[in-house]
């Protein structure tokens, strides 16, 4: 079996190409703003303009493994959550392709696809997953018939708040890697304010504070505290929920999960517990059509298609609204 997936709920868009046992093709463009954040527009704008070269590279590497764009079984895109004017972008390519190919159209939800991808790669059964991205930030797991929401920001994800606070600082977007960077630089702790409310976190208050200590302190010093207090907010939900859950294995998943010293943290909790910590390569770390034609895959398997009618874009789809039918 073989699915084609796109993705671009914001500022990558991406093609991929898989099968049950193996990654056959990926191409991807990235919008980057001139200045500021991601505007929606653009990045639609952005995704229009590149849609025909994305999908063209992706079958050209495929071709060299002698698979035809007719030998697709499905079509999937990432039907939400994101950015509207990107989502609806993505959707219109996605039916285009659908029909002129006769294959069928299947929705993916962008969450639940960076789980499946890295459960598939990292070769995880069960894991509580830490979903840390621009836009998102979650801690999840599977039970009863669903992805389990266990906790998440309850303002912006922390990939936009360390954008926010490098954006302050002038750095240029991606912020999160220049933070990081800077942080190697310090071992000198600012407090800040750790924002866990029950199994939520907040980052809004801690940028602002972290932007405010900036004025009055090295940068090294806030970026190396900033990412102390975030990390082990997301480390202690983390953590929590492998507790409640009774699992033995934590998937990190995501942008973020590219920082290193996020990773160290979650590894050396896991350790603690025992339990087994994996984070995929970070082509399939960051928002990429791999995981979204994996997931189309096991939706396909699974009998789930879309009509052209039912296939309108959701910009709020949330994880836990997916029946999860692959898992038995
Ligand atoms: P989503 O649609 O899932 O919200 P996204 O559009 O934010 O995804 P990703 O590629 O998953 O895209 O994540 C981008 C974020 O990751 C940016 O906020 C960026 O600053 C952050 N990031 C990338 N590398 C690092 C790093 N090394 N340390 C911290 N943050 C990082
Ligand atoms: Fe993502």
């Amino acid at each position: 079996m073989l699915v084609l997936g796109l993705e671009g709920t914001a500022w990558n868009l991406s093609a991929g190409i898989v099968s049950e046992s193996e990654i056959i093709a990926v191409s991807e463009s990235t919008y980057l703003p001139k200045e500021g954040g991601i505007h929606p527009r653009e990045a639609a704008q952005h995704h229009a303009a590149h849609m025909r070269d994305v999908i063209r590279r992706v079958f050209e590497e495929a071709s060299r493994k002698s698979i035809r764009p007719s030998d697709l079984d499905g079509i999937a895109f990432s039907q939400g959550p994101g950015m509207g004017p990107c989502l609806r972008t993505v959707a219109t390519a996605a039916r285009a392709l659908s029909l002129k190919l006769k294959a069928p159209l299947i929705g993916v939800n962008h969450c639940i696809a960076h789980i499946e991808v890295g459960k598939w790669l990292c070769e995880l059964e069960d894991p509580v997953t830490l979903y840390v991205s621009g836009a998102n930030s979650q801690v999840l797991a599977y039970r009863t018939g669903r992805y389990r929401i266990f906790g998440e920001t309850l303002d912006i994800g922390i990939g936009n708040a360390l954008d926010k606070f490098a954006r302050a600082l002038g750095l240029s977007h991606p912020g999160g890697p220049k933070i990081e960077e800077l942080a190697l630089k310090s071992e000198r702790y600012i407090p800040l304010p750790y924002v866990v409310k029950g199994m939520d976190f907040s980052f809004s208050g801690l940028t602002t504070a972290a932007i405010e200590a900036s004025r009055k302190n090295p940068v090294e010093d806030v970026c190396y505290s900033l990412q102390e207090t975030a990390f082990a907010m997301l480390t202690e939900v983390t953590e929590r929920a492998l507790a409640h859950c009774e699992k033995d294995e934590v998937l990190l998943v995501g942008g973020v999960g590219a920082n290193r010293r996020l990773a160290e943290m979650v590894k050396e909790m896991c350790e603690a517990r025992g339990a087994r910590f994996a984070v995929p390569p970070i082509k399939v770390l960051k928002d990429n059509g791999i995981m979204i034609a994996y997931t189309g895959l096991l939706l396909l398997k699974a009998g789930k298609t879309l009509s052209i009618k039912d296939s309108r874009v959701i910009p709020d789809y949330r994880p836990d609204e997916v029946e999860v039918v692959w898992i038995k």
